[in-house]
């Protein structure tokens, strides 16, 4: 049975594009930033911040090598797609949630999960990524588009512990100096450590 939680609470004080947690009701210069560039239906089931785009299986086998994924790892796949990345991470032993706004997105990830009999250590959750929070993740998974993972940047250093693995596919995070790099098959796949 996997561990499915289908949410989508939008904060009706903020508006559809209020979404992120701990923001105050009082806007400052930094949230009209971040609504701006996530637009107006942000965090609602009609705005992707990006495409479902799926990581080919190869790369996501080598994301995993890269970050040394195992038993032991608690892995957050921001914009889960399919769910392909959180089923590969549970066939090494870990434990993975995966989320993603697409409510169709999380129906074909459970049904994979129930396939591949991993549901016992991944969950799902229909819901923004801006809302879930990351304080338990030691690797952490993006393929969202350049601006998004600049947004999530903040974020991830200040709610992941230190030690914990960021692995991107295709887009850097600015500011960023990457542990690892490399490009196979003309895509680009990131790790960072977090200090
Ligand atoms: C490029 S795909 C990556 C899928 C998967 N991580 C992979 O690498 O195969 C991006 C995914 O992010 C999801 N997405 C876009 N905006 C989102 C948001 N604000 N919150 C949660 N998921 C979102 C899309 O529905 C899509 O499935």
């Amino acid at each position: 049975m996997i561990g499915s939680t289908v949410s989508m609470d939008f904060d009706k004080k903020q508006g559809m594009a209020g979404v992120r947690p701990g923001m105050s009701g009082a806007e400052n210069a930094g949230d009209r930033a971040f609504k701006a560039l996530r637009g107006p239906w942000a965090g609602t089931p009609y705005h992707l911040d990006a495409p479902f785009w799926p990581t080919p299986e190869p790369l996501v086998e080598r994301m995993l090598d890269l970050a040394e994924v195992g038993p032991g790892d608690h892995l957050i796949d921001l914009g889960c797609g399919d769910g392909r990345i959180v089923i590969a991470a549970a066939r090494r032993g870990a434990t993975a949630l995966g989320v993603d706004i697409d409510a169709e997105r999380i129906a074909e990830a459970e049904a994979a999960a129930h396939a591949a009999g991993v549901e016992q250590l991944v969950s799902f959750r229909c819901e923004d990524l801006f809302a879930t929070r990351l304080e338990a993740a030691s690797v952490v998974t993006l393929y969202l588009i350049p601006h998004i993972h600049g947004l999530l940047g903040a974020r991830l250093k200040t709610e992941l512990a230190p030690g914990s693995r960021v692995l991107s596919h295709a887009f850097a995070i600015r500011d960023w100096t990457p542990r690892a790099h490399e490009t196979i098959d003309q895509r680009e796949l990131f790790l960072w450590v977090v200090d």
